[in-house]
């Protein structure tokens, strides 16, 4: 039976729509370009993505998307990350044609795509829930995109082997996809995303169906793929583990604007606010009100009376409230280790946790109770017992006065 004649309705009919729009013709937009329909092509590299000024309402009222301004080179690897409901899905949906933006410009390679429908914009698709063609086998279901847009039945097969051997799935191409595990599809799903050699690709929490260990081993294929492909690639995910060893670079996003977009180590190290600093990774954090403030170097006045050292982030002037941010592994229990004038602070120990390669000790510190201080399992470290009373302390450069 050709897959052409088969009848969709058994298919969730959002599926079929990302399908449809998976495998339809990038070269269209290309020749559209040739033809000079309107559309300016750029050489301007770095602006091969660009969200410019773009908001998105669904109900015409509340925003959930504010003034999206976002540019990407090409090739690049971006993550959108964020909790659920902070507008990444819909970036997506914008990008990919599926919905319109109430306000302000998305462009492709220089052109703007506001109004070129799904299937004209050249971008291969990766969802959550695979969008799979049930009734076609695997190579059928790579072969669609191929053949819609007229390709020989012997480049096509060309195509597919080398799709599906890229993801190590050569093997399986008569199966359905019923009969694959669910890594399986996924991997599938991923080839016939790149089957039609898209220069852009989206994916949308690709991998939250797999477990751990799958799912470790697809963000590297995922990774390697684009890299050697040369792939853009914009990529959703709210697990922020992911965003960190995927990505070149990482937009925060929360309540529908990015709060941060920086590379992972920039993201980790120097988190530009409160909730960013609390988003990714695990952070101590204290409140307090500036007491002083020089250059690079403040102190605050803990809401304890304790007086800490502290980078100067996001406050400028004494007086102001502020939440001091430290990583646990940059606290610091050896005061030798630490500046002569930096200020040592009294710490309880509540409970000591061995973890092979690390320790992890909970204090009580300035009234927090769940301080936390993480350091490397190594002979001359010590191992505290609960009930110590011990003195912590840090550089400033490692401690981060943000946003209260
Ligand atoms: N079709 C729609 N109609 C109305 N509101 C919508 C629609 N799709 C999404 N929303 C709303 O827009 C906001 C952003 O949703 P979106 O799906 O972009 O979030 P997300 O960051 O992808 O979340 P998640 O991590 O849960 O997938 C949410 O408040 C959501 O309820
Ligand atoms: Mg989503």
């Amino acid at each position: 039976m050709s897959p052409f004649a088969a009848n969709f309705d058994h298919i969730p009919k959002i599926s079929l729509k990302y399908c449809c729009a998976v495998v339809l013709l990038n070269a269209r937009t290309r020749i559209a370009v040739q033809q000079g329909e309107n559309l300016v092509p750029t050489d301007r590299s770095d602006e091969f993505v660009v969200f410019d000024s773009v908001q998105k309402s669904y109900d015409g009222e509340i925003l959930v998307v504010k003034d999206l301004n976002l540019s990407m080179p090409k090739g690049e690897f971006l993550t959108m990350l964020g909790p659920s409901g902070s507008g990444k899905t819909t970036c997506l949906m914008m990008l990919a044609g599926f919905e319109t933006a109430t306000h302000g410009d998305i462009r492709l390679d220089g052109k703007p795509i506001n109004n070129i429908p799904p299937h004209k914009r050249g971008i291969g698709m990766v969802f959550q829930n695979y969008a799979l063609f049930p009734h076609m086998t695997i190579g059928e279901n790579l072969g669609f995109p191929l053949e819609v847009r007229g390709m020989g039945k012997s480049e096509r097969e060309a195509k597919i082997t080398r799709a599906l051997g890229m993801v190590q799935m050569e093997d399986f191409v008569n199966r359905r996809p019923a009969q694959l595990s669910g890594g399986q599809q996924q991997r599938v799903a991923l080839a016939r995303a790149l089957v039609f050699e898209p220069e852009l690709v989206l994916m949308d929490e690709p991998l939250g169906a797999l477990d751990k260990q799958l799912r470790e081993h697809m963000q590297f294929e995922i990774t390697r793929l684009a890299h050697d492909l040369g792939i853009t690639t914009v990529y959703v995910t709210h697990d922020q583990t992911e965003a960190l060893t995927m990505s070149d670079r990482v937009a925060v996003f929360n309540d529908g604007r990015i709060q941060q977009l920086a590379p992972p180590e920039d993201l980790y190290e120097r988190p530009e606010n409160s909730f960013v600093a609390q988003f990714i990774g695990e952070n101590n954090k204290l409140d307090g009100v500036v007491e002083t403030i020089n250059g690079e170097h403040c102190t605050v006045r803990l809401d304890d009376g304790t007086l800490v050292d502290a980078q100067p982030v996001n406050v400028s002037q004494a007086g102001e409230r502020t939440r001091v941010s430290i990583r646990p592994e940059r606290v610091e229990s050896n005061p030798e280790r630490l500046h002569p004038d930096a200020h040592l602070i009294d710490a309880e120990v509540l409970e000591f946790i061995y973890m092979g390669d690390t320790f992890r000790t909970r204090l009580r510190v300035a009234g927090n109770q769940d301080f936390v201080m993480k350091y490397r399992n190594a002979q001359d470290q010590p191992r505290y017992q609960k009930g110590d009373k011990i003195r912590i302390g840090w550089r400033p450069e490692d401690c981060r006065a943000l946003d209260a």
